[in-house]
């Protein structure tokens, strides 16, 4: 499953102890493991092999350039959603033709910038962006290529704040609509439409609203193609669950035999954009403790991470595993509950809540485990914190793949207007 591993009772990365990048390197940092990327990249391209999809790997979860470079170089695409992604990934030398964009609040400009570089298509998400494209097309005296994002209204079982395929989320354009402009497609004479688009939800564990909301669009394929309304890729989206605590999800190749006969011998181009799947379990957080506090009711773990670096926890109430780097200098039968903490000035501001953990001290290394997605990529400045560094391991080797933020890098963008000074 991954490349973090206990030998000799020190966890090492591949080939490299953990806790000699943590002396190289200041705590807190995100440390991945190439391998572990690129294996599940492999994993799922050889799952759905028979189908020879594109993967637009979803630069959301981690847009480290590195990251996003190794999967790119191993020819992975990029789905992306601002002018900002569509940069990075530019950089990393992605082709324009594997770049896929969605977002329900695409600005002129950036659809303007993603049409002038000539990316695969637009994944749209209504109809007045469908018109805003038409007309920057038209400007540009160009077509733009797009696919219909479907909101199939399914249920995905996941977390309310991260489920997107039910009518009651911003997401996507229903059924409905979506038929009504495609049998007026020949109005929008700047739109070329290739295809349609589907992402119900994220970690999710369970196939079957997959299926479902896979199922509801081949049906509308159908009734499309009775229409000689043509419709050439159909890009299932991303979500893929892995597993933090004792989830179950499906593995690349149980959910793909569940997929694949739905969409073998249909004629369609397929595009999957997973995020979490592909980056989740190869990254971890290192971090230090700083102190074991008791009080008469709770016993602490301030930890240097906090919900600035790691907000999956605070924001979503999220599991993740943490792990001591050197679990021998612990004493197991001292086993006790803790709240994991970070420095910041917010009770929400946690990564484990009584957790039973071997006994700890201060000084000792914890690893905050599967923090690969939406870990770095959703971190901020909150009480003008470093953002961490960010450490990458091939093999035996280590490489700094985004240095810690300076107080400079705090600063360098604020302005003292002159009445001030
Ligand atoms: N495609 C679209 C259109 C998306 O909105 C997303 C994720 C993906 C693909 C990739 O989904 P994945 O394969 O990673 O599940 N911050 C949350 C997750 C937000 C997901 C947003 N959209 C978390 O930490 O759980």
């Amino acid at each position: 499953m991954h490349d973090f591993k206990y030998k000799n009772s020190e966890l090492f990365c591949e080939a490299v102890r953990v806790g000699d990048i943590a002396k190289k390197v200041a705590t807190p940092f995100y440390l991945y493991s190439y391998n572990t990327l690129l294996g599940h990249f492999h994993k799922l391209r050889k799952a759905f092999g028979s189908l020879k999809p594109l993967i637009c790997y979803s630069m959301k979860a981690n847009s480290n350039l590195s990251i996003c470079r190794a999967l790119t170089k191993a020819g992975s695409g990029l789905d992306i959603v601002s002018g900002g992604e569509l940069y990075k990934a530019l950089l990393v030398g992605c082709s324009p033709k594997k770049i896929v964009y969605a977002s329900v609040g695409k600005t002129e400009e950036e659809i303007r910038q993603a049409i002038a570089k000539q990316i695969l298509f637009f994944n749209v998400e209504s109809y007045p962006e469908l018109e805003l494209i038409n007309k920057v097309a038209k400007d540009l005296n160009v077509a733009a290529s797009v696919a219909l994002r479907i909101n199939p209204d399914v249920e995905p079982k996941t977390h309310s704040y991260i489920t997107t395929g039910k009518l009651t989320n911003k997401f996507g354009i229903d059924f409905d609509t979506a038929y009504t402009i495609l049998t007026h497609r020949k109005k929008m004479r700047h739109i070329n439409f290739n295809g349609l688009h589907m992402h119900i939800g994220s970690q999710i564990i369970d196939a079957q609203p997959y299926i479902q909301a896979v199922k509801k669009l081949l049906g509308f394929i159908q009734k499309l193609r009775k229409e000689a309304i043509p419709i050439e890729y159909l890009n299932i989206g991303g979500g893929l669950g892995i597993i933090y605590n004792n989830e179950k999800p499906q593995t690349a190749d149980e959910f793909a035999k569940k997929i694949v006969p739905l969409l073998k011998n249909t004629g369609l181009k397929i595009i999957l954009e997973p995020g979490r799947f592909i980056v989740g379990n190869a990254g971890i957080v290192v971090t230090k403790i700083l102190y074991v506090k008791k009080t008469p009711l709770k016993n602490f773990v301030i930890v240097d991470a906090g919900m600035n670096d790691l907000i999956r926890p605070s924001l979503y109430g999220a599991y993740h595993d943490i792990l001591p780097l050197r679990p021998s200098t612990i004493d197991h039968r001292l086993s006790t509950k803790y709240d994991v903490v970070g420095p910041i000035c917010e009770s929400g501001d946690f990564f484990a809540k009584d957790r039973i953990l071997p006994k700890v001290n201060e000084g000792d290394f914890l690893a905050i485990m599967s923090t690969g997605a939406y870990g770095f990529s959703m971190a901020s400045n909150y009480n003008c914190r470093l953002r961490p560094a960010e450490v990458m391991i091939r093999g035996n080797k280590s490489f700094v793949v985004r240095k810690r933020d300076s107080y400079l890098d705090l600063v360098r963008k604020d302005v003292i207007p002159e009445f001030l000074k």
